[in-house]
């Protein structure tokens, strides 16, 4: 990846732009106006949010706000775990698409595969969700469809009874948990997987190898992290209320982490704390 405007290209050709905007934690209203216009006119094209984050209303001020073309942007949401299944998921899709102010989205993800209300029918509640994602999609309402948080079972699950394969996996990737088995799968199944908490919630920035490798580089501890999610062909999504942050994990084009520090980075166990159980959630 050369450019913030470099994308990967999905199975069903879709390009994404390779590094965008989160939005998890920011809290709906002037400040979640405020972030996503910083993070437009610093240049990212691609913000993500979710139904369950409360701040899709804000993400459409601001990307209307912003004057740039509908078509320019790419702008994911996330099915709500209360939402599951086929008639609820069309009646929340129609309600994202409200509060965003949109006409479509670019990706729709189911946000969790085993929420706690779904616990002793997960399976066949996904599969009826995964029927309404294919029929939004068929019908141009979504130009991609995916998940988050689904483990290699989540997703040999929903793959008996779909039609479409996911598109994307959202999961949590950054130096210090990197989900192996996962990513291998993932890579394996050729889905693109998106990084959320690229920075480890900002942990990840405190542990001294991630410090001296900023050092080292001339850059910040979040450049360091980004550029190795970047590099390990992740499509990081950092998120920040913070303007000069905002910029600055924009600037990780002009620099390439050498192996031995990719492997450095990659050998860092539990900087950052771990990812939640999908099966065990308790929401
Ligand atoms: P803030 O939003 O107050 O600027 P992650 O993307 O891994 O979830 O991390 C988000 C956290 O990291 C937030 O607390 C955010 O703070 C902080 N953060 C984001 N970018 C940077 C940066 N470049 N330097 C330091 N902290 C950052």
């Amino acid at each position: 990846m050369k450019s913030a405007s470099d994308t990967y290209t999905l199975t069903n050709g879709v390009k994404i732009p390779c590094i965008g905007f989160g939005t998890w934690q920011t809290p709906d209203g002037e400040v979640c106006v405020a972030a996503v216009k910083a993070a437009l006119a610093a240049g990212y094209r691609h913000i993500d949010t979710a139904q369950g984050y409360g701040n899709e209303a804000s993400v459409g001020q601001a990307v209307r706000e912003s004057g740039i073309p509908r078509e320019d942007l790419f702008i994911t949401s996330k099915l709500t775990n209360s939402e599951h299944g086929y008639d609820k998921t069309l009646a929340a899709f129609e309600g994202s698409l409200q509060k965003l102010g949109l006409d479509y989205l670019d990706l729709f993800l189911i946000h969790w595969p085993n929420p706690i209300a779904f616990r002793d029918h997960w399976e066949d509640a996904n599969a009826g969700t995964w029927r309404a994602f294919e029929e939004l999609y068929r019908a141009g309402r979504i130009r991609a469809i995916g998940v988050s948080n689904f483990r290699p079972h989540h997703l040999d699950t929903l793959l008996k009874t779909a039609e479409i394969a996911p598109m994307v996996n959202q999961i949590r990737l950054c130096p210090g948990d990197t989900q192996d088995t996962v990513v291998q799968d993932c890579r394996s199944r050729h889905i693109q997987l998106e990084a959320y908490s690229p920075l480890g919630v900002g942990k990840a920035l405190q542990a001294p190898e991630i410090q001296a490798l900023a050092q080292k580089y001339g850059k910040s501890p979040a450049q360091i992290c980004l550029r190795w999610s970047l590099q390990n062909g992740f499509l990081p999504l950092p998120k920040s209320v913070t303007p000069a942050r905002i910029r600055e994990n924009l600037q990780v084009f002009d620099f390439e982490l050498a192996a031995g520090d990719m492997q450095t980075i990659s050998a860092l166990k539990g900087i950052a704390s771990y990812a939640a159980d999908p099966d065990t959630i308790t929401w």
